[in-house]
C-alpha cells in the first residue's frame, strides 16, 4: 500500500497566529491564502507488514528521532484506518526549509494525502483538512484549490479549510525574495503559544473577524489597492506580535528590511506591489501578473536579495503517480 502525493506551500494574507486550543491546533482567527504553484513538497508513503519502525527519510536525510511530528501524525493515519503496520515516508521540498517558506504547510498536507490513500482511508476534502490542520495548522489550507478561507470553528470538526476561488480566478503572483538561508530559531510551532503574552494580542483578537471579512470583499471586487494594503498591514501587525511577545520573536533581518522599504518606493513610483511575511527573513511580493517581470528585475537589484522565486496561484493537494521510492 503505496502512495504519493504533491502539495503546493501557502501565503496567508490574513494570517493564523496564536491558538486557542494548541493540541488541537485550533487558531484564534480564520485566515485567508492562496496556494504558490512553485514551492513544493512531494511525498511518499508505504505501509507494509515487512517493516518493524516507521522509518522516515527526509530531504534525503533519515530522521534519527524515531518520534517525530511526522511519525506521530502518521499514528493518527493508523488510528483512523484501524491498521497496525509501520511505514516508511519519503518526503522532499523543491524550496528551502524552516526558513519562513511554510514548508510544514505543504509537507503536512503531502504527508495527509499520501498517508490516507496508503492505508486505504477514503476522505473527503473537509476530512483531509481536518486531518492536515492536526499536523500543521497552515497546512489545511494547502488542501483545497486556489485562494482559500480556514474557518477557525470551535471544535475539531468545524475548523477546516475550502476553496473560495479557482487558481485562474485573478491574475496575480507572489514573487518570493529570499533574503537569507538562515533557519529560524523559533519554529511557529512555538510562537503561537507565546501569541498571547504579547500586550497587542488582545486588540489584534477583536478585529480578525473584520479583517477576515475585508479580505474576502476585496478579493471579490478584485479591489488590487485595497487588497494590497490590507495585506500589508497585516504583515506588519503580525511582527508588532512577534516583536512584542515574551520572550520576543525577531524574524526579520537587515535583507528583509531593506526589501520592504523598497517596496514602498517602488510603489510610490507607481508599481502595485504590496509585502507580506510569515516567521522568516524572506519577503512575498504580491502584484498583478502584468507587473511581475517589472517587479522581479527591480527586486533583483536590492542588494541583499540572493534570490527570486515566482509563484502562480496554485490548485492544491493531490495524488501522483510517480513514487519517490
Ligand atoms: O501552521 P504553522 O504552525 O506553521 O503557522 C503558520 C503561521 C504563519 O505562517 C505565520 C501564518 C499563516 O497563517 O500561515
Amino acid at each position: 500500500m503505496k502512495a504519493t502525493a504533491i502539495a503546493p506551500s501557502n501565503i496567508a494574507f490574513i494570517k493564523y497566529w496564536g491558538r486557542k486550543n494548541q493540541s488541537l491546533r485550533l487558531p484564534e482567527n480564520g485566515s485567508i491564502s492562496m496556494n504558490l504553484s512553485n514551492l513544493q513538497t512531494t511525498t511518499t508513503v508505504e505501509f507494509n507488514t515487512s517493516f518493524i519502525a516507521d522509518e522516515v527519510i527526509f530531504n534525503g536525510q533519515k530522521e534519527t528521532d524515531a518520534e517525530n511530528r511526522i511519525t506521530d501524525h502518521i499514528k493518527r493515519v493508523r488510528h483512523m484506518a484501524n491498521i497496525q503496520m509501520k511505514a516508511k515516508i519519503k518526503t522532499e521540498n523543491n524550496f528551502p526549509t524552516g526558513t519562513g517558506l511554510s514548508s510544514s504547510a505543504s509537507g503536512f498536507a503531502a504527508l495527509t494525502v499520501a498517508a490516507v490513500a496508503a492505508s486505504g482511508l477514503k476522505l473527503s476534502e473537509k476530512e483531509l483538512s481536518i486531518l492536515a490542520r492536526l499536523g500543521s495548522g497552515s497546512a489545511c489550507r494547502s488542501i483545497p484549490d486556489g485562494f482559500v478561507e480556514w474557518v477557525d470553528g470551535d471544535t475539531s470538526e468545524t475548523s477546516f479549510a475550502s476553496s473560495l476561488y479557482n487558481p485562474d480566478y485573478w491574475d496575480i503572483v507572489d514573487v518570493i525574495a529570499i533574503v537569507s538561508n538562515q533557519k529560524k530559531d523559533t519554529p511557529s510551532s512555538m510562537g503561537h503559544a507565546l501569541a498571547s503574552s504579547s500586550p497587542f494580542f488582545e486588540t489584534r483578537k477583536h478585529h480578525m473577524q473584520e479583517k477576515v471579512t475585508l479580505c474576502k470583499t476585496f478579493l471579490a471586487e478584485k479591489d488590487f489597492t485595497k487588497f494590497g494594503e490590507l495585506l500589508e498591514a497585516e504583515a506588519l501587525e503580525l511582527h508588532a506580535i512577534y516583536l512584542t511577545s515574551l520572550p520576543s520573536l525577531i524574524y526579520l533581518l537587515p535583507g528583509s528590511l531593506q526589501v520592504m522599504h523598497m517596496v514602498k518606493k517602488w510603489r510610490q513610483d507607481g508599481i502595485p506591489v504590496y509585502f507580506t511575511l510569515n516567521t522568516g527573513q524572506d519577503i512575498h511580493l504580491i502584484c498583478p501578473r502584468e507587473y511581475q517581470k517589472k517587479v522581479v528585475d527591480l527586486v533583483e537589484t536590492v542588494e541583499s536579495v540572493q534570490k527570486t522565486i515566482v509563484n502562480e496561484p496554485a490548485i492544491g493537494t493531490r495524488l501522483i503517480s510517480t513514487h519517490l521510492f
